[in-house]
């Protein structure tokens, strides 16, 4: 089947009160993971690039090896998302090569670390909506601004003082015209986000209830949402890696918002986890190796692995099957008939 709109896959996971994974790639053997996790679990998939992913693949090797996922798993929807896009001219760049759902996070400045103000972020988000609609592409925003990353997209900011607000989310979604909310609640992208179990006043979950109660159809969207597991930290530390103790978004807390209105979960730090646990792994068991192959297989397995787990536990699975693609332009009319934001 054709690549389809995110607002599809994610209307069919309201109806049926599950949650979807949303995974980052930059290469071949993380695309083949996340594809080989959802034929495992009959799952649909998302599938996401981020402005430096599109910048190491030289976006042509995204397209073209998205188009070869397309080819070979004809039986899942597949959704390529655009992942914090900086600008409208992402956005747009990433809609001319395909991409069926983009966001346009106006939480930041374009420079994607300088928090903006609320108008700022209407406006662009609003531009986007605008821009991509017309062609039936899906578009999450965000409000609110997550904790840093350490490196690429992301806020050097204290998480908690930038918390989504409820009242402002209603304005925001009413205003721009959105498919999907990313919200902030207290976790930070990258593998640093909490120093101890996170317990409800580091990970504010009881916000998603609040913006769930105002906001009941809109579709949430938790970034930062990797689980960091210990078993990955030990495995990278017992092979030579030097990660600090650190603690991610527990998957019962991810539930516990799937209940409440989350719709995408966005995880990038766990599959990165897995696949160095593995390849440091194969590089101390056999200093003798040196065909990649010999360690690239076990890292597509171990993100595998992870990401077969994530699609368990959020829902998806066994729904891979349950919807015919709706096309992008029968979206495009769609939402031609929608009120016209303000
Ligand atoms: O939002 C952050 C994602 O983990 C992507 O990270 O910008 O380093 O590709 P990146
Ligand atoms: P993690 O760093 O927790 O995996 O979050 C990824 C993310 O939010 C990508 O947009
Ligand atoms: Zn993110």
């Amino acid at each position: 089947m054709p690549m389809v709109s995110m607002r599809q896959v994610l209307d069919e996971a309201a109806k049926g009160g599950y949650g979807v994974g949303a995974f980052n790639v930059n290469n071949m053997e993380q695309i083949q993971a996340i594809m080989e996790a959802a034929r495992e679990t009959k799952s649909p998939a998302i599938v996401q690039a981020s402005r430096g992913a599109r910048s190491y693949t030289n976006d042509r090797f995204l397209y073209h090896l998205m188009m070869a996922a397309v080819e070979l798993y004809p039986e899942i929807p597949i959704v390529l998302h655009q992942d914090h896009g900086n600008s409208p001219e992402t956005c747009k760049s990433a809609i001319d090569m395909g991409f069926t759902s983009v966001m346009m996070d106006g939480s930041l400045m374009p420079d994607g670390k300088t928090p903006a103000d609320f108008e700022y972020n209407v406006r662009v988000t609003k531009e986007v909506c605008e821009m991509a609609h017309e062609r039936g592409v899906t578009v999450e925003g965000e409000l609110g601004t997550l904790g840093g990353i350490e490196d690429g997209h992301g806020a050097d900011v204290d998480p908690m003082s930038h918390l989504t607000d409820p009242d402002q989310a209603v304005e925001f979604v009413e205003r721009t015209g959105i498919d999907a909310l990313a919200v902030a609640i207290g976790t930070s992208h990258g593998a640093y986000k909490f120093s101890k179990k996170p317990t409800g006043e580091v990970l504010v979950m009881s916000r998603i209830e609040e913006i769930h109660r105002k906001l009941p159809n809109c579709h949430m969207v938790m970034h930062g949402s990797s689980s960091v597991p210990q078993d990955l930290q030990d495995i990278i530390n017992k092979y030579g890696g030097q990660m600090k103790q650190t603690y991610g978004v527990p998957v019962e807390e991810i539930q516990r918002g799937i209940k409440n209105g989350v719709r995408k979960i966005n995880v990038d730090t766990d599959s990165r986890m897995a696949i160095t646990g593995a390849i440091r792994k194969v590089f101390v068991e056999h200093p003798e190796h040196f065909d990649p192959r010999d360690y690239l297989k076990p890292a597509r397995a171990a993100m595998q692995a992870v990401v077969k787990a994530r699609m368990l536990a959020f829902g998806q699975a066994g729904h891979a099957g349950d919807y015919e693609p709706i096309p992008l332009a029968s979206f495009a009319e769609y939402y031609k008939q929608q009120p016209v934001a303000v």
